[in-house]
Protein backbone atom coordinates (compact mmCIF):
# COMPACT_ATOMS: atom_id res chain seq x y z
CA UNK A 1 0.00 0.00 0.00
CA UNK A 2 1.36 3.49 -0.85
CA UNK A 3 1.03 6.72 1.06
CA UNK A 4 1.76 9.55 -1.37
CA UNK A 5 2.45 13.50 0.50
CA UNK A 6 2.23 16.16 -2.31
CA UNK A 7 3.79 19.33 -1.59
CA UNK A 8 1.00 21.94 0.10
CA UNK A 9 -0.12 24.40 -2.42
CA UNK A 10 -1.78 27.18 -0.36
CA UNK A 11 -0.05 30.51 -0.58
CA UNK A 12 2.23 30.59 2.86
CA UNK A 13 1.91 27.28 4.07
CA UNK A 14 4.85 26.08 5.38
CA UNK A 15 3.82 22.74 6.51
CA UNK A 16 4.21 19.30 5.18
CA UNK A 17 1.95 16.20 6.24
CA UNK A 18 4.95 13.65 7.19
CA UNK A 19 8.85 13.89 8.39
CA UNK A 20 11.40 11.80 7.35
CA UNK A 21 11.23 10.24 11.08
CA UNK A 22 7.63 9.24 10.27
CA UNK A 23 8.62 8.14 6.57
CA UNK A 24 10.77 5.57 8.45
CA UNK A 25 8.34 4.12 10.69
CA UNK A 26 5.59 4.18 8.52
CA UNK A 27 8.21 2.42 5.83
CA UNK A 28 8.57 -0.36 9.59
CA UNK A 29 4.41 -0.54 9.12
CA UNK A 30 4.70 -2.11 5.51
CA UNK A 31 3.64 1.09 3.75
CA UNK A 32 5.82 2.73 0.53
CA UNK A 33 5.89 5.85 0.99
CA UNK A 34 6.11 8.52 -2.24
CA UNK A 35 6.95 12.44 -1.32
CA UNK A 36 7.24 15.18 -3.75
CA UNK A 37 10.08 16.86 -4.58
CA UNK A 38 10.62 20.10 -2.24
CA UNK A 39 7.25 19.18 0.13
CA UNK A 40 9.63 19.51 3.19
CA UNK A 41 11.77 22.22 2.25
CA UNK A 42 10.12 24.90 3.65
CA UNK A 43 9.96 23.08 7.13
CA UNK A 44 13.66 22.27 7.07
CA UNK A 45 13.67 19.14 5.62
CA UNK A 46 15.12 18.23 2.54
CA UNK A 47 14.47 15.24 -0.06
CA UNK A 48 17.67 13.40 0.43
CA UNK A 49 16.46 13.22 4.25
CA UNK A 50 13.44 11.73 2.41
CA UNK A 51 15.05 9.63 0.56
CA UNK A 52 17.60 8.23 3.22
CA UNK A 53 14.01 7.31 5.56
CA UNK A 54 12.62 5.29 2.86
CA UNK A 55 11.13 7.48 0.71
CA UNK A 56 10.44 7.91 -2.95
CA UNK A 57 10.73 11.52 -4.07
CA UNK A 58 8.50 12.41 -7.05
CA UNK A 59 8.99 15.61 -8.90
CA UNK A 60 5.57 15.68 -11.26
CA UNK A 61 2.93 16.93 -8.85
CA UNK A 62 0.18 14.85 -10.93
CA UNK A 63 1.99 11.45 -10.79
CA UNK A 64 2.20 11.80 -6.85
CA UNK A 65 -1.32 12.46 -6.36
CA UNK A 66 -2.40 9.37 -9.03
CA UNK A 67 0.78 6.76 -7.37
CA UNK A 68 -0.91 7.20 -3.85
CA UNK A 69 -3.47 4.67 -2.68
CA UNK A 70 -3.42 7.01 0.40
CA UNK A 71 -2.82 10.93 0.05
CA UNK A 72 -1.46 12.45 3.32
CA UNK A 73 -1.85 16.34 3.17
CA UNK A 74 -2.10 18.93 6.02
CA UNK A 75 -4.52 21.68 4.06
CA UNK A 76 -7.75 20.84 2.36
CA UNK A 77 -7.66 20.27 -1.59
CA UNK A 78 -7.63 23.50 -3.08
CA UNK A 79 -6.53 25.32 -6.22
CA UNK A 80 -3.54 24.69 -7.40
CA UNK A 81 -2.08 27.40 -8.45
CA UNK A 82 1.16 26.65 -10.59
CA UNK A 83 -1.62 23.79 -11.96
CA UNK A 84 -4.45 25.68 -12.59
CA UNK A 85 -6.18 22.95 -11.53
CA UNK A 86 -8.28 21.94 -8.15
CA UNK A 87 -6.48 18.96 -6.26
CA UNK A 88 -9.82 17.20 -5.74
CA UNK A 89 -9.09 16.51 -9.64
CA UNK A 90 -5.86 14.75 -9.10
CA UNK A 91 -6.94 12.02 -6.70
CA UNK A 92 -6.68 8.58 -8.17
CA UNK A 93 -10.13 7.67 -8.39
CA UNK A 94 -11.16 5.44 -5.78
CA UNK A 95 -8.45 6.64 -3.98
CA UNK A 96 -8.53 7.62 0.18
CA UNK A 97 -7.60 11.45 1.72
CA UNK A 98 -6.27 11.62 5.04
CA UNK A 99 -6.31 15.93 5.62
CA UNK A 100 -7.98 18.79 7.84
CA UNK A 101 -11.14 18.76 5.51
CA UNK A 102 -13.40 21.24 8.05
CA UNK A 103 -16.48 19.52 6.30
CA UNK A 104 -18.81 21.97 7.76
CA UNK A 105 -18.07 24.65 6.01
CA UNK A 106 -16.31 22.59 2.46
CA UNK A 107 -19.19 21.53 0.94
CA UNK A 108 -18.19 22.00 -2.72
CA UNK A 109 -14.38 20.22 -1.78
CA UNK A 110 -16.52 17.13 -0.48
CA UNK A 111 -18.66 17.22 -3.60
CA UNK A 112 -15.88 17.43 -6.31
CA UNK A 113 -14.26 14.60 -4.07
CA UNK A 114 -17.28 12.26 -4.09
CA UNK A 115 -17.26 12.52 -7.73
CA UNK A 116 -14.06 10.78 -7.91
CA UNK A 117 -15.14 8.26 -5.81
CA UNK A 118 -12.70 8.98 -2.90
CA UNK A 119 -12.65 8.08 0.75
CA UNK A 120 -12.00 11.05 2.61
CA UNK A 121 -10.82 11.12 6.49
CA UNK A 122 -10.60 14.79 8.49
CA UNK A 123 -8.07 15.21 10.80
CA UNK A 124 -10.56 17.72 12.27
CA UNK A 125 -12.97 15.46 12.65
CA UNK A 126 -11.32 13.17 15.21
CA UNK A 127 -13.02 13.23 18.72
CA UNK A 128 -11.32 14.66 21.49
CA UNK A 129 -11.36 11.83 23.57
CA UNK A 130 -8.62 10.01 25.81
CA UNK A 131 -7.49 6.87 23.64
CA UNK A 132 -7.67 9.87 20.12
CA UNK A 133 -5.19 12.42 21.83
CA UNK A 134 -2.11 10.71 19.95
CA UNK A 135 -3.82 11.68 16.96
CA UNK A 136 -5.64 14.80 17.55
CA UNK A 137 -3.86 17.10 15.06
CA UNK A 138 -6.58 19.87 15.97
CA UNK A 139 -5.23 20.01 19.51
CA UNK A 140 -1.61 19.33 18.56
CA UNK A 141 -1.65 22.65 16.15
CA UNK A 142 -3.98 24.84 18.95
CA UNK A 143 -0.93 23.91 21.14
CA UNK A 144 1.61 25.50 18.81
CA UNK A 145 -0.85 28.05 17.87
CA UNK A 146 -0.83 29.15 21.73
CA UNK A 147 2.95 29.29 21.75
CA UNK A 148 3.34 30.91 18.82
CA UNK A 149 0.24 34.00 19.45
CA UNK A 150 2.92 35.08 22.31
CA UNK A 151 6.25 34.94 20.13
CA UNK A 152 4.12 37.09 17.69
CA UNK A 153 2.80 39.52 20.45
CA UNK A 154 6.24 39.80 21.76
CA UNK A 155 7.67 40.86 18.40
CA UNK A 156 4.86 43.66 18.51
CA UNK A 157 4.91 45.30 21.87
CA UNK A 158 7.96 47.10 22.65
CA UNK A 159 8.88 45.99 26.20
CA UNK A 160 9.90 43.15 28.11
CA UNK A 161 7.68 40.94 29.29
CA UNK A 162 9.37 39.94 32.54
CA UNK A 163 9.83 42.96 35.33
CA UNK A 164 13.57 44.09 35.60
CA UNK A 165 15.48 46.04 38.16
CA UNK A 166 17.88 47.52 36.58
CA UNK A 167 20.57 50.29 37.52
CA UNK A 168 19.19 52.36 34.91
CA UNK A 169 15.49 51.79 36.76
CA UNK A 170 12.87 49.69 37.05
CA UNK A 171 10.81 47.84 33.65
CA UNK A 172 7.33 46.63 34.48
CA UNK A 173 6.30 43.21 33.67
CA UNK A 174 4.24 42.90 30.98
CA UNK A 175 0.33 42.26 32.02
CA UNK A 176 -1.80 39.35 30.06
CA UNK A 177 -4.14 38.25 29.58
CA UNK A 178 -6.03 35.25 27.76
CA UNK A 179 -9.31 35.07 27.11
CA UNK A 180 -10.49 30.67 26.56
CA UNK A 181 -8.28 28.39 28.66
CA UNK A 182 -8.01 25.32 26.21
CA UNK A 183 -5.11 23.88 24.30
CA UNK A 184 -4.27 27.31 22.59
CA UNK A 185 -5.23 29.28 25.62
CA UNK A 186 -3.50 26.77 28.33
CA UNK A 187 -0.36 26.89 25.92
CA UNK A 188 -0.19 30.96 25.56
CA UNK A 189 -0.33 31.29 29.43
CA UNK A 190 2.56 28.85 29.77
CA UNK A 191 5.21 30.19 27.04
CA UNK A 192 4.11 34.18 28.49
CA UNK A 193 4.56 32.80 32.14
CA UNK A 194 7.97 31.66 30.74
CA UNK A 195 9.01 35.03 29.22
CA UNK A 196 8.08 36.44 32.66
CA UNK A 197 4.70 37.93 32.02
CA UNK A 198 2.15 38.12 34.94
CA UNK A 199 -0.93 36.40 33.15
CA UNK A 200 -4.39 36.02 34.35
CA UNK A 201 -7.19 33.85 32.30
CA UNK A 202 -10.64 33.73 32.33
CA UNK A 203 -12.53 30.76 30.77
CA UNK A 204 -16.47 30.03 30.92
CA UNK A 205 -15.30 26.74 31.91
CA UNK A 206 -14.45 26.69 35.71
CA UNK A 207 -12.95 22.86 35.61
CA UNK A 208 -9.80 24.87 33.81
CA UNK A 209 -9.08 27.11 37.04
CA UNK A 210 -6.86 24.60 38.49
CA UNK A 211 -4.90 23.82 35.59
CA UNK A 212 -4.50 27.64 34.84
CA UNK A 213 -3.39 27.88 38.38
CA UNK A 214 -0.70 25.33 37.92
CA UNK A 215 0.59 26.84 35.18
CA UNK A 216 1.27 30.15 37.49
CA UNK A 217 -1.66 32.35 35.74
CA UNK A 218 -4.38 33.88 37.97
CA UNK A 219 -7.81 32.78 37.21
CA UNK A 220 -10.35 35.61 37.44
CA UNK A 221 -13.47 34.47 38.07
CA UNK A 222 -17.06 35.80 37.61
CA UNK A 223 -19.89 35.91 40.43
CA UNK A 224 -22.54 35.07 37.48
CA UNK A 225 -22.81 30.93 37.36
CA UNK A 226 -24.25 29.59 34.84
CA UNK A 227 -23.48 25.73 33.72
CA UNK A 228 -20.91 26.06 31.07
CA UNK A 229 -19.93 21.77 29.93
CA UNK A 230 -21.35 21.07 26.16
CA UNK A 231 -21.42 17.74 24.58
CA UNK A 232 -17.61 15.96 24.51
CA UNK A 233 -16.60 18.02 27.34
CA UNK A 234 -16.63 21.43 24.86
CA UNK A 235 -17.82 24.57 26.05
CA UNK A 236 -21.36 25.21 25.29
CA UNK A 237 -22.79 28.96 24.31
CA UNK A 238 -23.49 31.18 27.46
CA UNK A 239 -26.63 33.48 28.19
CA UNK A 240 -26.96 36.86 27.20
CA UNK A 241 -26.52 37.45 30.94
CA UNK A 242 -23.28 35.85 31.44
CA UNK A 243 -21.63 37.14 28.14
CA UNK A 244 -22.62 40.88 29.15
CA UNK A 245 -20.84 39.87 32.75
CA UNK A 246 -17.88 39.06 31.28
CA UNK A 247 -17.52 41.64 28.58
CA UNK A 248 -17.73 43.93 31.38
CA UNK A 249 -14.68 42.22 33.14
CA UNK A 250 -12.84 42.74 30.15
CA UNK A 251 -13.66 46.48 29.89
CA UNK A 252 -11.97 46.43 32.65
CA UNK A 253 -9.44 44.45 32.35
CA UNK A 254 -8.71 46.06 29.06
CA UNK A 255 -7.57 49.76 30.85
CA UNK A 256 -4.66 47.66 32.71
CA UNK A 257 -3.48 44.93 30.86
CA UNK A 258 -0.48 45.53 27.95
CA UNK A 259 -1.49 41.84 25.82
CA UNK A 260 -4.66 39.85 25.26
CA UNK A 261 -4.79 36.41 23.39
CA UNK A 262 -8.04 35.61 22.67
CA UNK A 263 -8.84 31.62 21.96
CA UNK A 264 -12.81 31.61 22.88
CA UNK A 265 -14.27 28.96 20.81
CA UNK A 266 -17.56 26.57 20.46
CA UNK A 267 -17.49 24.02 18.24
CA UNK A 268 -19.21 24.80 14.95
CA UNK A 269 -20.37 28.49 15.44
CA UNK A 270 -18.76 31.74 14.85
CA UNK A 271 -16.42 33.20 17.56
CA UNK A 272 -18.06 35.84 19.88
CA UNK A 273 -17.33 38.81 19.71
CA UNK A 274 -15.85 39.83 23.35
CA UNK A 275 -13.36 42.77 22.72
CA UNK A 276 -15.11 45.75 21.00
CA UNK A 277 -13.50 48.57 20.11
CA UNK A 278 -14.35 51.00 22.87
CA UNK A 279 -12.38 48.14 25.22
CA UNK A 280 -9.53 48.54 22.57
CA UNK A 281 -10.00 52.17 22.61
CA UNK A 282 -9.50 52.42 26.23
CA UNK A 283 -6.04 50.52 26.17
CA UNK A 284 -2.66 51.39 26.77
CA UNK A 285 -0.90 52.44 23.51
CA UNK A 286 1.49 50.12 22.44
CA UNK A 287 -0.85 47.28 23.27
CA UNK A 288 -1.17 44.06 21.44
CA UNK A 289 -4.29 41.81 20.87
CA UNK A 290 -3.59 38.21 19.31
CA UNK A 291 -7.17 36.88 17.84
CA UNK A 292 -6.39 33.23 17.68
CA UNK A 293 -10.31 32.46 16.39
CA UNK A 294 -9.42 35.12 13.39
CA UNK A 295 -10.73 32.53 11.15
CA UNK A 296 -14.10 32.16 12.54
CA UNK A 297 -14.81 35.73 12.80
CA UNK A 298 -12.78 36.63 15.21
CA UNK A 299 -12.95 37.37 18.98
CA UNK A 300 -12.13 40.99 18.78
CA UNK A 301 -14.92 43.36 16.89
CA UNK A 302 -11.42 45.11 14.95
CA UNK A 303 -9.74 41.43 13.92
CA UNK A 304 -9.22 41.43 10.52
CA UNK A 305 -8.55 37.69 9.54
CA UNK A 306 -4.55 36.80 8.41
CA UNK A 307 -3.73 40.74 8.45
CA UNK A 308 -2.12 42.95 11.50
CA UNK A 309 -3.98 46.58 12.03
CA UNK A 310 -3.23 49.30 13.94
CA UNK A 311 -6.61 50.42 15.89
CA UNK A 312 -6.13 53.35 18.46
CA UNK A 313 -2.42 52.84 19.54
CA UNK A 314 -3.07 48.67 19.51
CA UNK A 315 -1.88 46.39 17.07
CA UNK A 316 -4.55 43.60 16.51
CA UNK A 317 -3.04 40.43 14.94
CA UNK A 318 -5.55 38.11 13.04
CA UNK A 319 -2.81 35.90 11.83
CA UNK A 320 -4.68 32.30 10.55
CA UNK A 321 -1.62 30.73 10.03
CA UNK A 322 -0.03 30.28 13.28
CA UNK A 323 1.13 26.91 12.94
CA UNK A 324 2.76 27.35 9.65
CA UNK A 325 4.60 30.04 11.09
CA UNK A 326 6.57 27.09 13.50
CA UNK A 327 6.71 24.63 10.57
CA UNK A 328 9.08 22.33 11.06
CA UNK A 329 7.68 21.48 15.10
CA UNK A 330 4.28 21.65 13.13
CA UNK A 331 5.07 19.25 10.69
CA UNK A 332 6.42 17.02 13.41
CA UNK A 333 3.56 16.57 15.32
CA UNK A 334 1.01 16.39 12.63
CA UNK A 335 3.15 14.17 10.89
CA UNK A 336 3.01 11.94 14.33
CA UNK A 337 -0.89 12.28 14.64
CA UNK A 338 -1.07 10.65 11.17
CA UNK A 339 1.76 8.17 11.85
CA UNK A 340 -0.74 7.07 14.73
CA UNK A 341 -3.56 7.57 12.71
CA UNK A 342 -2.65 5.33 10.13
CA UNK A 343 -1.28 2.35 12.82
CA UNK A 344 -4.38 2.60 14.44
CA UNK A 345 -5.89 1.77 11.02
CA UNK A 346 -4.09 -1.37 10.92
CA UNK A 347 -1.02 0.08 9.04
CA UNK A 348 -0.07 -1.29 5.49
CA UNK A 349 -1.25 -5.03 5.82
CA UNK A 350 -4.22 -4.57 8.05
CA UNK A 351 -5.77 -1.46 7.09
CA UNK A 352 -9.41 -1.20 7.74
CA UNK A 353 -11.81 1.81 8.06
CA UNK A 354 -13.88 0.28 11.00
CA UNK A 355 -17.03 1.81 11.27
CA UNK A 356 -17.61 0.56 14.63
CA UNK A 357 -14.46 2.44 16.03
CA UNK A 358 -15.49 5.90 17.65
CA UNK A 359 -12.60 7.24 16.05
CA UNK A 360 -12.75 6.31 12.56
CA UNK A 361 -16.20 6.65 12.27
CA UNK A 362 -16.62 10.44 13.87
CA UNK A 363 -13.36 11.33 11.06
CA UNK A 364 -14.99 9.79 8.07
CA UNK A 365 -16.09 12.23 5.36
CA UNK A 366 -16.37 10.10 2.42
CA UNK A 367 -16.46 6.18 1.53
CA UNK A 368 -15.85 5.41 -1.55
CA UNK A 369 -17.73 8.78 -2.65
CA UNK A 370 -20.49 7.69 -0.27
CA UNK A 371 -21.13 10.58 2.27
CA UNK A 372 -20.95 9.15 5.89
CA UNK A 373 -20.37 12.99 7.82
CA UNK A 374 -22.03 14.09 9.91
CA UNK A 375 -21.76 10.74 12.24
CA UNK A 376 -24.89 9.62 13.51
CA UNK A 377 -25.17 11.13 17.25
CA UNK A 378 -23.85 9.02 20.20
CA UNK A 379 -26.45 7.56 22.06
CA UNK A 380 -26.63 9.34 25.50
CA UNK A 381 -24.72 7.38 28.43
CA UNK A 382 -27.23 4.33 29.97
CA UNK A 383 -27.64 5.55 33.16
CA UNK A 384 -28.75 3.21 35.95
CA UNK A 385 -32.96 3.34 36.48
CA UNK A 386 -33.87 5.96 39.03
CA UNK A 387 -34.99 4.02 42.07
CA UNK A 388 -38.52 3.74 41.92
CA UNK A 389 -40.03 5.19 45.28
CA UNK A 390 -39.92 2.65 47.74
CA UNK A 391 -43.29 0.99 48.72
CA UNK A 392 -44.02 1.19 52.47
CA UNK A 393 -42.60 -2.04 54.30
CA UNK A 394 -43.47 -4.29 56.87
CA UNK A 395 -40.98 -3.26 60.40
CA UNK A 396 -39.77 -7.03 59.72
CA UNK A 397 -38.51 -6.30 55.99
CA UNK A 398 -37.62 -2.37 56.86
CA UNK A 399 -34.38 -3.89 59.18
CA UNK A 400 -33.32 -4.95 55.76
CA UNK A 401 -32.98 -2.10 53.57
CA UNK A 402 -30.17 -0.23 53.49
CA UNK A 403 -30.69 3.01 55.52
CA UNK A 404 -31.82 0.81 58.27
CA UNK A 405 -28.53 -1.10 58.16
CA UNK A 406 -26.55 2.05 59.71
CA UNK A 407 -28.55 1.78 63.36
CA UNK A 408 -28.14 -1.51 62.57
CA UNK A 409 -24.00 -1.50 62.44
CA UNK A 410 -23.45 1.14 64.88
CA UNK A 411 -25.16 -0.97 67.73
CA UNK A 412 -23.14 -3.99 66.66
CA UNK A 413 -19.93 -2.04 66.26
CA UNK A 414 -20.95 -0.37 70.25
CA UNK A 415 -21.49 -4.20 71.71
CA UNK A 416 -18.16 -5.48 70.13
CA UNK A 417 -16.65 -2.49 71.74
CA UNK A 418 -18.05 -3.38 74.81
CA UNK A 419 -16.87 -6.51 74.70
CA UNK A 420 -13.71 -5.75 73.43
CA UNK A 421 -13.32 -2.72 76.28
CA UNK A 422 -14.04 -5.95 78.80
CA UNK A 423 -11.56 -8.46 77.32
CA UNK A 424 -8.83 -6.87 75.95
CA UNK A 425 -5.72 -5.04 77.98
CA UNK A 426 -6.24 -1.70 79.17
CA UNK A 427 -4.18 0.23 76.79
CA UNK A 428 -6.54 -1.52 73.73
CA UNK A 429 -9.18 1.09 73.59
CA UNK A 430 -6.89 4.44 74.12
CA UNK A 431 -4.99 2.77 70.96
CA UNK A 432 -8.37 1.97 68.78
CA UNK A 433 -8.92 5.54 69.48
CA UNK A 434 -6.35 6.93 68.19
CA UNK A 435 -6.62 4.69 65.55
CA UNK A 436 -9.97 5.95 64.23
CA UNK A 437 -9.00 9.91 64.85
CA UNK A 438 -6.56 9.10 62.46
CA UNK A 439 -7.96 7.87 60.02
CA UNK A 440 -10.68 10.50 60.22
CA UNK A 441 -7.78 12.98 60.70
CA UNK A 442 -6.07 11.42 57.19
CA UNK A 443 -9.30 11.31 55.48
CA UNK A 444 -9.56 14.94 55.94
CA UNK A 445 -6.49 16.19 55.06
CA UNK A 446 -6.38 14.10 51.64
CA UNK A 447 -9.87 15.02 50.63
CA UNK A 448 -8.99 18.78 51.15
CA UNK A 449 -5.78 18.85 49.30
CA UNK A 450 -5.58 19.34 45.32
CA UNK A 451 -5.11 16.04 43.68
CA UNK A 452 -1.91 17.74 42.04
CA UNK A 453 -0.34 18.01 45.29
CA UNK A 454 -1.27 14.23 46.36
CA UNK A 455 2.21 13.39 45.80
CA UNK A 456 4.13 15.82 47.91
CA UNK A 457 1.61 15.51 50.23
CA UNK A 458 2.54 11.88 50.53
CA UNK A 459 5.71 12.46 51.38
CA UNK A 460 5.50 14.54 53.93
CA UNK A 461 3.05 12.52 55.35
CA UNK A 462 5.36 9.87 55.04
CA UNK A 463 7.72 11.64 56.97
CA UNK A 464 5.31 11.11 60.25
CA UNK A 465 6.43 7.09 59.90
CA UNK A 466 9.38 8.82 61.21
CA UNK A 467 7.77 7.58 64.72
CA UNK A 468 8.15 4.44 62.91
CA UNK A 469 12.31 5.06 63.40
CA UNK A 470 12.36 6.28 67.01
CA UNK A 471 10.29 3.14 67.52
CA UNK A 472 12.50 0.80 66.20
CA UNK A 473 15.64 2.32 67.36
CA UNK A 474 14.45 2.27 71.32
CA UNK A 475 14.06 -2.09 70.46
CA UNK A 476 17.12 -2.64 69.10
CA UNK A 477 19.34 -3.62 71.93
CA UNK A 478 20.82 -6.42 72.82
CA UNK A 479 21.72 -9.48 71.21
CA UNK A 480 21.76 -9.12 67.52
CA UNK A 481 19.93 -12.55 66.42
CA UNK A 482 17.01 -11.74 69.03
CA UNK A 483 13.41 -11.28 67.53
CA UNK A 484 12.90 -7.97 68.56
CA UNK A 485 16.02 -6.12 67.53
CA UNK A 486 15.70 -7.71 64.21
CA UNK A 487 12.17 -6.69 63.97
CA UNK A 488 13.45 -3.13 65.45
CA UNK A 489 15.86 -3.20 62.58
CA UNK A 490 13.55 -3.91 60.05
CA UNK A 491 11.21 -1.21 60.50
CA UNK A 492 13.79 1.17 61.28
CA UNK A 493 14.94 0.23 57.37
CA UNK A 494 11.65 -0.14 55.74
CA UNK A 495 10.35 3.31 57.27
CA UNK A 496 13.63 4.64 56.49
CA UNK A 497 13.35 3.73 52.76
CA UNK A 498 9.89 5.23 53.07
CA UNK A 499 10.72 8.50 54.05
CA UNK A 500 13.43 8.95 51.47
CA UNK A 501 11.35 7.36 48.84
CA UNK A 502 8.55 9.83 49.12
CA UNK A 503 10.79 12.60 49.27
CA UNK A 504 12.78 11.42 46.00
CA UNK A 505 9.65 10.90 44.40
CA UNK A 506 7.91 14.63 45.03
CA UNK A 507 11.89 16.05 43.79
CA UNK A 508 11.53 14.00 40.59
CA UNK A 509 7.57 15.34 39.91
CA UNK A 510 8.79 19.07 40.91
CA UNK A 511 11.42 18.71 38.26
CA UNK A 512 8.94 17.88 35.52
CA UNK A 513 7.04 21.05 35.76
CA UNK A 514 10.57 23.31 36.18
CA UNK A 515 12.33 24.90 33.39
P1 LIG B 1 -10.60 24.73 22.72
O1 LIG B 1 -12.01 24.33 22.40
O2 LIG B 1 -9.69 23.74 23.33
O3 LIG B 1 -10.61 26.03 23.64
C1 LIG B 1 -11.49 27.10 23.48
C2 LIG B 1 -11.78 27.61 24.87
O4 LIG B 1 -12.57 28.80 24.78
C3 LIG B 1 -12.58 26.61 25.70
O5 LIG B 1 -11.88 26.31 26.89
C4 LIG B 1 -13.89 27.33 25.98
O6 LIG B 1 -14.41 27.02 27.26
C5 LIG B 1 -13.46 28.77 25.88
N1 LIG B 1 -14.57 29.69 25.64
C6 LIG B 1 -15.63 29.52 24.82
N2 LIG B 1 -16.45 30.60 24.89
C7 LIG B 1 -15.87 31.47 25.77
C8 LIG B 1 -16.22 32.75 26.26
N3 LIG B 1 -17.35 33.37 25.87
N4 LIG B 1 -15.40 33.34 27.16
C9 LIG B 1 -14.26 32.73 27.57
N5 LIG B 1 -13.88 31.51 27.14
C10 LIG B 1 -14.67 30.89 26.25
O7 LIG B 1 -10.01 25.30 21.36
P2 LIG B 1 -8.45 25.38 21.00
O8 LIG B 1 -8.08 24.12 20.33
O9 LIG B 1 -7.69 25.87 22.17
O10 LIG B 1 -8.47 26.53 19.89
C11 LIG B 1 -8.70 27.87 20.28
C12 LIG B 1 -8.85 28.78 19.06
O11 LIG B 1 -7.61 28.84 18.36
C13 LIG B 1 -9.89 28.28 18.05
O12 LIG B 1 -10.68 29.40 17.63
C14 LIG B 1 -9.06 27.74 16.91
O13 LIG B 1 -9.73 27.82 15.68
C15 LIG B 1 -7.91 28.72 16.98
N6 LIG B 1 -6.69 28.30 16.28
C16 LIG B 1 -6.11 29.28 15.55
C17 LIG B 1 -4.98 29.06 14.84
C18 LIG B 1 -4.40 30.18 14.08
O14 LIG B 1 -3.45 29.99 13.32
N7 LIG B 1 -4.90 31.38 14.23
C19 LIG B 1 -4.37 27.71 14.82
C20 LIG B 1 -5.00 26.74 15.69
C21 LIG B 1 -6.13 27.06 16.39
Amino acid sequence: MKLAVPKECRPGERRVAVTPDNVARLVKMGFAVAVEQDAGAAASFGDDDYSAAGAEVIADTRAIWQVGDIVLKVQPPAMHPGLGVHEAELIREGGTLISFLYPGKNAALIDALARRKATAIAVDQIPRITRAQKMDALSSMANIAGYRAVVEAASFYGRFFTGQMTAAGKVPAAKVLVIGAGVAGLAAIGAARGMGAIVRAFDTRPTVKEQVKSMGAEFIELDVHEDSEGAGGYAKEMSPAFIKAEMEMFAAQATDVDIIITTALIPNRPAPILITEEMVKSMKKGSVIVDLAAENGGNCALTEPGQVVERHGVHILGYTDLPSRLAPTASLLFGNNLTHLLADLGGASHFKLDLADEVVRGALVLSHGELMWPPPARPPAVLPPAPKPAPPKAPAAAAKTPSALGPAFAILGAAALVYLGSVAPPSFLSHLTVFALACIVGWQVVWNVTPALHTPLMSVTNAISGIIVIGGMLQVSGPPTSPIVMLGAAAILLATINIAGGFLVTQRMLRMFRR
